[in-house]
């Protein structure tokens, strides 16, 4: 975990490798601090850009190693401002290798501290888990005295980097080794330390309990589905959230079986629950005044002679028919297992997370989840406001019609194409009932299959703990 320290010499006398972020204006470069440096920095072939990053050689009266111009870009609005930081500082972070850096941000308020230096922790990620020489990371960074972090700041943001760096972490572990059983160890391990409890419903007691979407997704690996809830219940809670995350550790789509090329990346499809079970360890972690459970719907979706079949009929842990049409629409069953454990408890809101459809990716890009339900708004402007954008999408009561079956109540899949997000969403919407709720689709942003940018290493990015978090100190207020 990268250390955060403050440097209270001028910056030329500074030999820690020292980052400045410019700022295009106009036509004019913004070199702040040292109006002298903007010669240096226009002759270096700075131009201000968000994305740009210049590592030179030190000026003549500096002591840096080296000194690195980094693009702000003209942030129009302070949420801009907020984001521009964040992206700039992990662009930094991401793309030089120094264990040590002194950043100086023109930074105007708590709120540019907190971004900066959030940005810089998130895109000092390394994943070195498979590489024989990991790559070197940033170890300290050091901001100006005056920008110091409250002991409170620097826990709150050292526990939200935990969970995105949990999230990319076991979104980018080899499916051979990340599979329902041990991602559900791995979660039961991190809640030891934390006043979170662990219970778990193993194959058996999914049979036995009547979770028909687990199962019928989950039996045909030889590493079974499991559920797993996580609690974190302070005394005197203002509110309680659940929180029903898809944990699909591989989707090969089952007989209905993906393309290779289309499997490539399914490792990720486990997104969701490691969400779910990130965020509620650090709501305990920050001791938020919110009862938090998390639900995790765990299995692998494979082929074999055990596996479900197309037109099988399944009864759901709701009672609910539903006849599979495609193997490979797999996270709504499960989740809607998940959906209806956490409803029973009356909530005062459920939030769903998955990596569930091609048509949120093929809709929003790789960028933008898409968030559904009739608590949308809210979502959207807690993600708009940390920098982690969903837009909004309908979930129009006839498309309903899309997912009839002949047989059972429901189907699991239309013949459609058409608005297969949408379709999924109401398919989800079938197993929650009253409670207020909303569903965010990630599977576009949830993995990161272009090139880095921003904080955003390739893989798993962590999108979404962010949002949730601030959702949950929301209701705590
Ligand atoms: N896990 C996939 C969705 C997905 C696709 C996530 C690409 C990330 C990137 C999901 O289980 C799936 O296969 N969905 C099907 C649904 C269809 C069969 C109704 C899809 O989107 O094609
Ligand atoms: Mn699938
Ligand atoms: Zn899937």
């Amino acid at each position: 975990m990268t250390k955060i320290d403050v440097f209270s010499k001028d910056l030329p006398a500074l030999s820690t490798p020292l980052v400045l972020a410019v700022a295009k204006e106009g036509k004019e470069l913004q070199v702040p601090t040292f109006p002298a440096l903007r010669d240096f920095a226009r002759a270096a072939g700075v131009t201000g850009k968000l994305g740009e990053v210049n590592r030179v050689p030190s000026p003549h009266d500096f002591s840096a190693a080296f000194v690195v111009f980094v693009g702000v870009g003209s942030p129009k609005n302070t949420a801009e401002t907020l984001q521009n930081f964040r992206e700039a500082a992990g662009n930094v972070t991401r793309s030089v290798s120094s264990e040590e850096l002194a950043f100086s941000f023109p930074t105007k308020n708590r709120e540019e501290v907190l971004a900066t230096v959030e940005g810089a922790l998130l895109g000092a990620y390394r994943f070195g888990k498979y590489q024989s020489k990991p790559t070197k990371t940033l170890k300290t960074l050091c901001i100006p005295a005056h920008d110091a972090l409250s002991d409170t700041e620097r826990a709150q943001l050292q526990t939200t980097v935990k969970a995105v760096t949990r999230v990319r972490d076991l979104v980018n572990t080899s499916p051979s080794e990340l599979y329902p059983e041990s991602m559900a160890k791995a979660f039961q391990k991190a809640s030891k330390n934390l006043p979170v409890s662990f219970e778990k419903w193993n194959y058996r007691d999914l049979k036995d309990q009547g979770f028909g979407g687990l199962v019928a997704v989950g039996k045909g690996s030889k590493r079974k589905p499991c559920l797993v809830k996580l609690t974190y219940a302070p005394e005197g809670a203002k509110a309680h959230i659940a929180l029903v995350g898809k944990g699909i550790t591989f989707d090969s789509g089952g007989y209905s079986l993906k393309p290779s090329t289309s499997m490539v990346t399914m490792k990720s499809d486990m997104t969701g629950a490691a969400t779910m079970g990130a965020v509620c360890l650090a709501a305990a972690e920050m001791g938020l005044p919110v009862k938090v459970t998390a639900w995790l719907c765990l299995a692998e979706n494979l082929v074999s002679g055990n596996a479900s079949r197309v037109d099988d009929v399944i009864t759901m842990k709701s009672g609910k028919t539903v006849e599979i049409t495609n193997t490979d629409a797999e996270g709504r069953l499960v989740l809607a297992d998940g959906l209806t454990m956490a409803v029973a408890q009356h909530p005062d809101l459920v939030i769903d997370m998955a990596t569930l459809t091609g048509a949120q990716r093929v809709a929003f890009g790789t960028r933008i989840a898409g968030v559904m339900g009739c608590q949308k708004d809210w979502i959207r402007d807690a993600s708009v406001a940390v920098g982690e954008p969903a837009w909004t999408a309908p979930l129009p009561e006839y498309l309903l019609e899309h997912l009839h079956s002949d047989v059972a109540d429901i189907a699991n899949s239309s013949s459609k194409r058409e608005a297969g997000m949408l379709v999924a969403g109401i398919f989800l919407k079938q197993f929650v009932g009253d409670t207020p709720w909303a569903h965010i689709d990630i599977a576009g942003p949830g993995f990161n299959t272009g090139s880095a940018w921003g904080y955003t290493p390739k893989g798993g990015t962590g999108y979404g703990v962010r949002t949730l978090l601030r959702v949950i100190a929301e209701m705590g207020r």
